[in-house]
């Protein structure tokens, strides 16, 4: 029989007697896993684009071309725009998974979204509008497509700041709908990238093919609960 005795040498855990291995029941062993293996390891994962990006316009890893301001500023749109989509990907794959710890990597993917989009935002606000007030405002009013961005990134702020447990318990029913904004955000970001191409709209179509699927799934979702009950 296993029982729990002090380890021999007189640490904190418990132990399993035959074996001498801490006794921990499985879902703590593989809360454990993801805690300090698999978060740290898709924590790094995600900085990679980040990494080759500073590497590039330090002529490490590679280069950004003869325009490295905007090469920047597709890169982190772009990877802003795929955590979004990532994100928006956890809850589909839960439920067709059965996979429960998946949600436990959701708030460092969204986290990641904005990270990716507050950089792309600070490489136009810095390096292509070189913080000239007065050219920043006329972007804002007069180029739509910005407008767009913008509103989605203050969203996107929102959720950021209120994502920590404590205040998500503080904010109850509220935190959830704010944190619907992750759909709007999911929209807006595909209305703007539409918005700017001028020809070829291959690459807006795949994100606006994606997120349809994404949000497809969850209104089908809703109307199948209900006609359930
Ligand atoms: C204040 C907020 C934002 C500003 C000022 C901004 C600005 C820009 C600019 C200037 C471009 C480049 C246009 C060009 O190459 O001519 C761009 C492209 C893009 N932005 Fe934003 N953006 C903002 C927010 C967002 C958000 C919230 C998302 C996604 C969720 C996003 C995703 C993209 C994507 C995917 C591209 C296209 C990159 C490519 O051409 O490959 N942006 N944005």
């Amino acid at each position: 029989m296993v029982t729990a005795n002090r380890s021999r040498t007189c640490t904190k855990a418990w132990t399993c007697a035959a074996t001498f291995r801490p006794c921990v029941p499985d879902y703590l062993n593989t809360l454990t896993q993801i805690r300090f293996v698999w978060k740290p390891v898709v924590f790094l994962a995600c900085l990679v684009p980040f990494a080759l990006a500073i590497g590039d316009l330090f002529g490490i890893t590679g280069s950004l071309g003869a325009n490295p301001v905007e090469e920047l500023q597709d890169r982190f749109g772009n990877w802003g725009l795929r955590f979004v989509m990532i994100t928006l990907a956890v809850t589909p794959l839960r439920h067709m998974t059965g996979k429960v710890w998946l949600l436990r990597f959701r708030r460092m993917l969204g986290l990641f979204a904005f990270f990716y989009i507050l950089m792309h935002f600070l490489n136009w606000f810095v390096l292509d509008q070189g913080m000239l007030w007065s050219a920043i405002i006329e972007d804002l009013l007069e180029r739509p497509f910005i407008t767009l961005g913008f509103t989605a990134l203050l969203l996107l702020t929102a959720m950021a700041a209120t994502s920590t447990t404590g205040i998500r318990r503080r904010m109850g029913k509220r935190w959830h709908k704010l944190h619907y904004s992750v759909y709007a955000v999911g929209i807006l970001g595909v209305w703007h990238y539409w918005w700017q191409v001028k020809a070829d709209v291959a690459e807006p179509l795949i994100y606006a093919a994606v997120l349809s699927v994404l949000l497809g799934y969850r209104v089908w979702k809703k109307k199948s609960a209900k006609s359930r009950r």
